[in-house]
């Protein structure tokens, strides 16, 4: 689904000055935020400084996608894998995401912003939590974007849950369908992402969004996630529509998909 005909004025009038087409706005990007590291290693300081700015590139991001009308922006903020870090990384990661949320939830939520997040969100620190279980209460009913943060996530953690799942509600394996599948993953009703953005010059998906990034365009970038700007947001938008979505099927004379 692309988003054009929800847009308000001001979200076509940002499109006109970046040169974007408001029709061909994409209604979920999902972002693997990679870099933060390479970016404090480069200038001498921690990695845990890194992911501090990345905070900034984070607002970024949440600020684009709100001026262009994206409906949903997942970020990959904390994989399954990362859990092997060092426990002083992954403690301030932790800490990290709680004192943001303290800080810039109220304001987020103000101007239309649902949290939700996917993953295995129980395996976090209580307090985290606590913190996003207040965060998601507060902003149930918010529509402009739903920020969706992947925690504890990899996607084969999340298909093997399903999977689970789906043999436990006893359905037959004669009814279940690719729509089954995606009723049963931590991204229930929500539409696939149409653009996967990656930082820092890696080519890889890294366990992320595997079932639901199958038809999606890839934006890599050199740009390390820390110095990632609305610029950079904007970047990925006007390169992904200048890609061709074809689905598996052809185009006709007027660049639309048919479908045999
Ligand atoms: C990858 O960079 C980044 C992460 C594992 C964490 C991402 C976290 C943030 C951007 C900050 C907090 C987020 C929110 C949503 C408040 P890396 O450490 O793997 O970098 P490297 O590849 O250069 O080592």
């Amino acid at each position: 689904m692309l988003v054009g005909d929800l847009m308000n004025t001001k979200q076509r009038e940002v499109c006109e000055s970046q040169g974007l087409d408001p029709n061909r706005i994409p209604s979920h990007v999902a972002i693997i935020m990679d870099g933060n590291g390479r970016w404090a290693e480069e200038r001498g300081e921690s990695r845990v400084f890194g992911h501090m700015h990345g905070v900034d590139a984070v607002r970024s991001s949440v600020q684009a996608a709100m001026e262009l009308g994206v409906r949903h922006l997942t970020l990959y903020a904390f994989s399954t894998e990362n859990w092997s870090r060092p426990k002083e990384e992954v403690e301030a990661l932790m800490n990290l995401l709680v004192d943001t949320l303290v800080k810039e939830m109220n304001e987020l939520g103000n101007k239309g912003v649902r949290l939700r997040t996917i993953g295995d969100v129980g395996a976090l620190p209580k307090n985290c939590q606590a913190q996003l279980d207040e965060a998601e209460a507060s902003t149930e009913s918010n529509e402009s974007l739903d920020l969706i943060l992947a925690l504890s996530y990899s996607s084969k953690w999340e298909m093997v849950q399903a999977i689970k799942k789906i043999i436990d509600s006893g359905v037959s394996s004669a009814d279940i369908s690719a729509e089954t599948v995606s009723e049963y993953l931590s991204t229930r009703g929500i539409p696939d992402p149409e653009l996967m953005i990656r930082t820092s010059g890696e080519h890889r998906i890294s366990n992320f969004l595997l079932w639901q990034l199958a038809y999606a365009e890839f934006h890599f970038t050199s740009t390390l996630w820390p110095d990632f700007g609305k610029e950079n947001f904007f970047n990925a938008i006007r390169d992904f529509q200048n890609r061709e979505r074809r689905f598996g099927g052809l185009l006709d004379t007027n660049h639309n998909v048919t479908v045999q």
